[in-house]
């Protein structure tokens, strides 16, 4: 497997793993092991790898077997649900520090095909965009929605991020998460 950050030319690849594990457009039996919320259009995907080289791709050969998104909070800011996290972020604390846009950054989605979960793509396409925004921020911040344990079990237990709240956004209630970006991650657990 190789663990790389995604150029404009991935963006076909990129888009059907989306496709295939969106909210809108996914099967009612994939469902139950997770769905995407956030949804890039061309010119979206166009613009996180150009201004933010914002994509971790694992590829095995030629096939893309996962995603991991990560972004400052102005690149976010178009989407609705994301423009509530930023204003919430000086009423929000992580590990004692009060979040900025300065301070931290939203990580995710992270997006694995079926056939590579339940093994070492996600804590190494994790691994691999924590290492690179750690450079530029200290604490990394996601969300997850209430209805999708198996990315909350996977966030929580396997890679080891805090939550720091529940919040309720267009009637759906999410957790939002935290990580300190200096801690790097072992097969097997978090160390420091
Ligand atoms: C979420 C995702 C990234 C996790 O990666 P993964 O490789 O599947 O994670 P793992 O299999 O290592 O870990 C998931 C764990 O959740 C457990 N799990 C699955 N369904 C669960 C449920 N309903 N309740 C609690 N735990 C559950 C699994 O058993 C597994 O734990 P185990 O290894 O101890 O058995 C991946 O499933 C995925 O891409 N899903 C589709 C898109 C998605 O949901 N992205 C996240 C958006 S926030």
């Amino acid at each position: 497997m190789i663990y790389r950050n995604a150029g404009i030319e991935d963006i076909g690849a990129i888009r059907e793993l989306q496709q295939r594990y969106h909210i809108a457009t996914i099967s009612q039996q994939d469902k139950t092991d997770g769905f995407v919320t956030t949804l890039f259009t061309e010119e979206q995907f166009k613009e996180l790898i150009e201004k933010e080289n914002g994509i971790t791709l694992a590829c095995d050969g030629g096939k893309l077997a996962a995603y991991a998104m990560a972004a400052s909070w102005d690149y976010w800011a178009e989407w609705p649900l994301f423009q509530y996290m930023i204003n919430e972020l000086p009423n929000t604390e992580y590990k004692g520090t009060v979040l900025s846009t300065k301070n931290s950054y939203q990580y995710g989605p992270i997006c694995i095909d079926r056939e590579y979960r339940g093994s070492e793509v996600l804590l190494k396409v994790f691994d691999f965009s924590r290492r690179q925004m750690s450079q530029r921020y200290p604490i990394l911040i996601t969300f997850i929605n209430h209805v999708n344990p198996r990315s909350y079990y996977a966030h929580t237990q396997k890679l080891g991020l805090d939550v720091i709240k529940r919040f309720e956004f267009n009637n759906n209630t999410y957790y939002e998460l935290g990580y300190d970006t200096s801690k790097a991650l072992v097969l097997g657990g978090a160390v420091t």
